[in-house]
């Protein structure tokens, strides 16, 4: 099987190699791409040296499957270029995600959903997988009634360049330099928190980023308007590793100790809950890893039918990569590594 990694040279995609290296995923042959500046460029996987390629029609040609992450003017053009070319297409960015014949997976939550796909199967948000890592087995338990997110987003969520500017305006703002330069975000990140994700887009009073979380959980867990959803995302200076304050109300009771119960026995899941003793999820800690740590597991005393729990997961791992090559295995597994309907996805 040959296997295109798309956006090879960013975050998410270099976090793609190291993951299908490391569960040795059945590829004859991995290729990545990336934009002309960096074709030819030589990048490592495992042993071996790749050469990075630029997508054209001649180069994309007898791919099987593609995991891309070159960000979603890139998808919107390519995937379909790619599902006509007879490539399955596995997307982390947001472009398809809401696109009524493209499958959204959490692999452990909903994977029957990548049955039906038509060529192109996308990843979903990395803020909402790590909520929903939590949100899905409750929700299978006791029924979701409400849920409020609070989200404290790493930079590496953002990219390469955001990285970055972190570290740059740390070294500076270190150095005694208050004002420095400000490129990604629309303030200084460094010894900051920014209630802003994304962008205001056509007045909207929430971000891009929170319509996402809440579209997107509402789609993969298959909720009416009924549930009531609502986030607020933030940035914190913190390299990688996304952490949640999650509020959620259910249907049926549910105990602190229940809930601890059903999300220990969850695959993917790692309670880590003593706060006596300090133990609670960190980002430090869920950073490198692909399960999800909740804990902070507690009755909101507002409400007797709704617990706060903290989250804290690796947005490049389960929040994307290791999402990505997990939909890559069940579609190898599932044999639904097919020939898909480019006509579906005209951009
Ligand atoms: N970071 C996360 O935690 C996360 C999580 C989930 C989803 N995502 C999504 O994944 C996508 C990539 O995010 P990232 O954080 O990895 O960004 P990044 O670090 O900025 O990497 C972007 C990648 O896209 C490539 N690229 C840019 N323009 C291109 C073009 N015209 N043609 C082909 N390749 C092009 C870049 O290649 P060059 O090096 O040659 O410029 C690079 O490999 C975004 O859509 C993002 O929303 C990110």
């Amino acid at each position: 099987m040959r296997v295109g990694v798309l956006g090879a040279t960013g975050a998410v995609g270099s976090t793609i190699l190291g993951v299908l290296a490391e569960r040795r995923f059945p590829a004859s042959e991995v290729i990545p791409f990336a934009s002309e500046r960096s074709a030819g460029r030589s990048i490592e996987l495992g042993e071996e040296e790749l050469e990075v390629r630029a997508l054209d029609e001649e180069t994309i040609k007898g791919l099987d499957l593609v995991l891309s992450s070159a960000g979603g003017a890139v998808s919107a053009e390519w995937a379909p270029k790619l599902v006509a070319a007879g490539a399955v297409v596995v997307d982390n960015t947001s472009y398809w995600r809401m696109h009524e014949d493209v499958p959204l997976v959490v692999v452990g939550v909903n994977d029957e959903a990548a049955e039906h796909h038509r060529g192109i199967v996308a990843n979903p948000n990395c803020t909402t997988m790590v909520a929903l890592m939590a949100l899905a087995p409750i929700h299978r338990a006791a029924g979701l009634e409400r849920v409020v997110v609070s989200s404290y987003q790493a930079v590496s969520g953002t990219g390469q360049k955001a990285i970055e500017e972190l570290r740059h305006q740390s070294k500076l703002v270190l150095e005694g330099d208050q004002s420095p330069p400000a490129t990604v975000y629309p303030h200084r990140i460094a010894f900051n928190v920014l209630p802003q994700v994304e962008v205001f887009a056509d007045g909207d009073d929430y971000t891009t980023e929170e319509r996402k979380v809440m579209a997107e959980t509402r789609k993969i867990l298959g909720l009416g308007e009924e549930v009531g959803i609502s986030a607020t995302c933030a940035r914190v200076p913190v390299f990688t590793g996304h952490s949640e304050s999650v509020n959620v109300q259910t249907r049926e009771d549910l105990s602190p100790d229940a809930c601890r119960e059903l999300l220990a026995a969850a695959t993917g899941v790692v309670v880590d809950d003593d706060p006596a003793a300090g133990r609670y999820p960190l980002a430090i800690d869920a950073a490198g890893r692909d399960d999800v740590l909740v804990g902070r597991i507690r009755r909101d005393p507002g409400h007797e039918r709704c617990l706060n729990l903290w989250v804290a997961g690796d947005n490049l791992r389960k929040g994307a990569a290791t999402n990505a090559v997990q939909v890559a295995e069940l579609l190898v597994e599932r044999e639904l590594v097919r020939r898909g309907d480019a006509g579906l996805f005209q951009a």
